[in-house]
This record gives structure tokens, C-alpha cells and sequence, in this order.
């Protein structure tokens, strides 16, 4: 059989370095994870109201059936009561569609526009966006995020990047992978942009409740142009493994209509997302997240730590993140940062992600998680920082 060339462009840095990391473990060296963002791994835990009114959800409820393909109007209906109570925005029931994780609905828009379009994405950005839109023959066109001003957008260069066949931009706030959260000024000024140029803005707010500095508002709370949210449990409920997502289009005037229609077919089929999963974060998710104060002071202590301890080393240099739970050190050594993490992880056994994997401005700096407990990242950065020694 011919396999589509379009698969051969795939690339996933953040799993694509495990290949290596295996072989490393092989040879009986310990390793160390920097590279998932899954706060599960560590010592975060789905919250247990999530758990109980999972068990709920099958046993007493029996949502064991297929649901609607644009998702449960139980869920739909908590989320236009969320997005409401959290950020005062009003959504349209209809224009919701529950997905298996952001990534779904990532696939389904990329699968939606006609090849040649081209979108505005941040540099550097979460790879699956370029990944999924090189698959569908879109172009993902970089702007920069600027390093020395915490990562912030530069809307001039959104404006120098608009071609006569740029359809949108791509907003990631609070950001993956530089743990920027975005001023609401300079997001108002991305879609007074978008809103010159006749442009969606798609905003993936999937970490909108993990911030520890700056002062994060959703974008659709702070414009009228058309928005295309992505949410979902992953991140903020502490539970990835369970795959539930959602779009929402913010669209008064249906300009987008044609959109919505493609991402709704996508949506039937592949039939439905998990009808179990949909009923129990229905029933939970406009509970007190009083639990979130503690997740944002762990992460706020590890992401200053770890930014401290980069900074303390020769040649490399790190901004302190301010939400979600990454950080992307810049490396001014003479090594490339494929060559730099491959050997990080050889002689030390710390598994970072190359920068040149998150998109053109990602090249000469990695990005890491900092969630793991102070204890380990001490133990690993004091492995990191002898090699970097040598190094300088
Ligand atoms: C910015 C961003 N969007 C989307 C996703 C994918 O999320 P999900 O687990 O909902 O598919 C991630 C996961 O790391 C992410 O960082």
C-alpha cells in the first residue's frame, strides 16, 4: 500500500524524544521526565469530586450510550454556565462542540479550511498545531513571541505576516511551551487586527485557570470579533488520561457558519466523545475549584525555582513563567539544542524537549515541565548544571 506522503511530515517533539530517552534506560541510566505535560505524572491528582461523579456517571446515571455527536446538552449547558461565571463571555449553546480533547478539535479545524489557507500561529508554538495543519495542507505561518518581554506577542509582526490568504490567528494563552500569559492589552490588540483584516481569532485557552502571575483574561471577554475557543479537563481538572475537549464559536454574525458545519460533520463521524466522561464533568464542572489554589502555588514555587537554577547556569537563561507549567530556557552555548538535549540526556539522563521542535524562533532554547517536586528537579538540575560546566 502507498502511505499518504502527508504522514511523513508528521513530527511530535514532546513524545518523539522518549524514542531516545527508552534507549538511554536501556543502558541502566536513571532518567529524569521534563518533557510531558501531564501533571499526573507527578504528585498531582484528579480532583476526587471528578472521580466519584465519574462512578456516578456509569453505574447510577448509566451514560453508557452513544451521545449526540456535538456533545451532551447537559455538558453544553455547564459550559455556557462556566465560561459565563468565569470570564462573563455568553455562548451559544449550539456553537459548542465537546470533543476527545483540544486535540480533536484541533484535527477537526485543520481538517475544515482548504489547503493553501494560512494561519497565523506564535512562535515558538505547541507542535501539534503546525503538525495537524502540514497533514491538511495549511500553512502555519510564525509570528513572534518576544523572549525578553516574557514571552508577549509582537502584533506588529501579526501584521507584517497577513498574506491575502490568511484566514486566522492562532492564540495560545496562558502559553505552551513558554508559560507566557498573554496582557489583555496586547490580546486586544490581536484582535483589533484580526478584526481589520477579517480574520477568526482561535483562542486555545486550554490552561485558563492555571496562572501565577500576570493577568489572564479569555480573549472573547475582551473583543467582539468572531473567536474560536478550545478548552477542556486536561489541564485545569487534572485529568489528560480522560480526553475531553471543546470548541465553542463566538460568531453574532455567522460569518463562520461554513466552518461550523464542517467541524459539526467531522463531529458525526467519528460518532460521539466519551458519553460517561461528558455526564460526570457535567454534574462537576461549575463546583468550587478551591483545589486550584494549591495546584497554583506548587506551580508557582517550581516554575521560580526552576527558572532561578537556569539562570544560575553559564549560557543558559530562562524567563519565569507565569502560568500553565512550562518553561523555555534559551541556550547560548556552542551546541545546537538537538544536539545539546540528545547529550543532556545521555550524560545525565534529564529528558528536555529541543527547542527547533516548538517552530523556527524554538531553535537554541528546550523547553521543560516544571512540574515535578523541588526534591527531584534539585537532583536533576545538579546533574544538568555539572554537564552545562563543561560545557562553557
Ligand atoms: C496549548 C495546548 N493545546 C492543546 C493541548 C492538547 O490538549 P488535550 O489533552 O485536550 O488534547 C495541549 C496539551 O499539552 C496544549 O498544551
Amino acid at each position: 500500500m502507498e502511505i499518504s506522503e502527508n504522514v511523513s511530515k508528521i513530527k511530535y517533539a514532546i513524545r518523539d524524544i522518549l524514542i531516545s530517552a527508552r534507549e538511554v534506560e536501556k543502558k541502566g541510566k536513571k532518567l529524569y521526565f521534563f518533557n510531558i505535560g501531564d501533571p499526573n505524572k507527578y504528585d498531582f491528582d484528579t480532583p476526587q469530586f471528578l472521580k466519584d461523579a465519574l462512578v456516578e456517571a456509569i453505574s447510577v446515571d448509566k451514560a453508557n450510550y452513544y451521545s449526540e455527536s456535538i456533545g451532551d446538552i447537559e455538558l453544553r449547558t455547564e459550559i455556557v454556565r462556566r465560561q459565563k461565571r468565569l470570564w462573563g463571555t455568553d455562548l451559544d449553546l449550539d456553537k459548542i462542540l465537546v470533543t476527545a480533547g483540544v486535540s480533536e478539535a484541533i484535527s477537526m479545524i485543520s481538517g475544515s479550511m482548504a489547503p493553501g489557507t494560512e494561519v497565523l500561529v506564535p512562535s515558538p508554538v505547541y507542535p501539534s498545531y503546525l503538525s495537524y495543519f502540514t497533514f491538511h495542507d495549511i500553512k502555519g505561518i510564525e509570528y513572534k513571541t518576544q523572549e525578553t518581554l516574557d514571552w508577549q506577542p509582537d502584533v506588529e509582526d501579526i501584521r507584517k505576516k497577513i498574506s491575502p490568504k490568511t484566514r486566522a490567528i492562532l492564540i495560545i494563552n496562558p502559553n505552551n511551551p513558554t508559560g507566557a500569559v498573554y496582557s489583555p492589552k496586547k490580546v486586544k490588540e490581536i484582535t483589533d487586527v484580526a478584526g481589520e483584516h477579517n480574520l477568526l481569532v482561535i483562542s486555545d485557552e486550554i490552561y485558563d485557570l492555571l496562572t501565577y502571575g500576570g493577568s489572564y483574561k479569555s480573549t472573547a471577554s475582551l473583543t467582539d470579533v468572531p473567536v474560536l475557543e478550545l478548552n477542556g479537563i486536561s489541564k485545569t481538572l487534572l485529568s489528560p488520561g480522560w480526553r475531553l475537549g471543546w470548541a465553542n464559536l463566538r460568531d453574532e454574525e455567522d460569518k463562520y457558519a461554513q466552518l461550523w458545519d464542517a467541524m459539526s460533520k467531522q463531529s458525526r463521524i467519528r460518532l460521539c466523545a466519551n458519553s460517561p466522561i461528558q455526564k460526570a464533568v457535567a454534574k462537576i464542572i461549575n463546583n468550587n475549584m478551591d483545589f486550584l489554589i494549591g495546584v497554583n502555588k506548587k506551580l508557582k514555587e517550581r516554575a521560580t525555582y526552576f527558572a532561578k537554577r537556569i539562570n544560575e547556569m553559564e549560557g543558559l537563561s530562562a524567563q519565569i513563567p507565569q502560568g500553565a507549567f512550562y518553561s523555555f530556557p534559551r541556550i547560548d552555548l556552542p551546541i545546537d539544542d538537538t544536539d545539546f538535549i540528545l547529550r543532556v540526556l545521555k550524560e545525565t539522563g534529564v529528558v528536555f524537549v529541543f527547542g527547533s521542535g516548538f517552530g523556527t524562533l524554538g531553535k537554541q532554547h528546550f523547553r521543560s515541565v516544571v512540574l515535578p517536586e523541588i526534591r527531584m528537579m534539585e537532583e536533576a538540575l545538579n546533574h544538568v548544571e555539572s554537564f552545562v560546566r563543561k560545557l562553557s
